[in-house]
């Protein structure tokens, strides 16, 4: 059975990302936060990680940790579809957690829309609690942002 490996990417791997991250069906902002020029300058800093998995040389899985100096985040887990029930986000998962709790964070979390049950179900097999009594607001510059 393959050994599925996890690696921290890098700017290089900007549109093997992108490319994931369209195939997976998840939403991004490539005007804003997504832009490779902001990538690029969160890649730089030491409080977050894209991690990814390949098969070869194909990016076949995703995720993005952030540690705000008070929380860890996991954001944006996508598997290629041709690759998915094969435990590959929990790979993910794990390796996000293990960077996130090497640079001091003691609470991870992340945020995931309503209807998005795989999604859901994957963070409840981790052990993530979900917490039904926070609703999300937020204020951007731009629709785009
Ligand atoms: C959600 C997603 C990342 C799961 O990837 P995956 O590699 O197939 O997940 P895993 O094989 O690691 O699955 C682990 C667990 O997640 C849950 N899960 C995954 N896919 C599921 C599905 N389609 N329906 C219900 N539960 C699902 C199950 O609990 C599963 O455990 P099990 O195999 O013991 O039942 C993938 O479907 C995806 O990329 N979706 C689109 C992008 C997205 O919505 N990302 C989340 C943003 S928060």
């Amino acid at each position: 059975m393959k050994e599925w490996k996890t690696r921290q990417l890098s700017i290089n791997q900007y549109d093997d990302i992108i490319n994931l991250w369209k195939k997976a069906g998840l939403p991004f902002r490539p005007r804003g936060r997504d832009s490779r020029a902001h990538i690029a300058q969160e890649m730089e800093g030491t409080d977050t990680a894209f991690i990814g998995i390949f098969d070869n040389n194909k990016l076949v899985a995703a995720g993005l940790a952030t540690y705000d100096g008070r929380k860890g985040w996991i954001n944006r887990v996508a598997v290629d579809p041709d690759y998915r029930g094969r435990g590959l986000a929990g790979k993910i998962i794990t390796a996000c957690e293990q960077f996130l709790e090497g640079i001091g964070a003691e609470i991870i979390a992340c945020l995931i829309e309503d209807y998005n049950k795989p999604s859901m179900a994957l963070f409840q097999k981790h052990g993530y609690i979900l917490g039904k009594d926070i609703l999300y607001f937020s204020r951007r510059k731009s629709p785009d942002i």
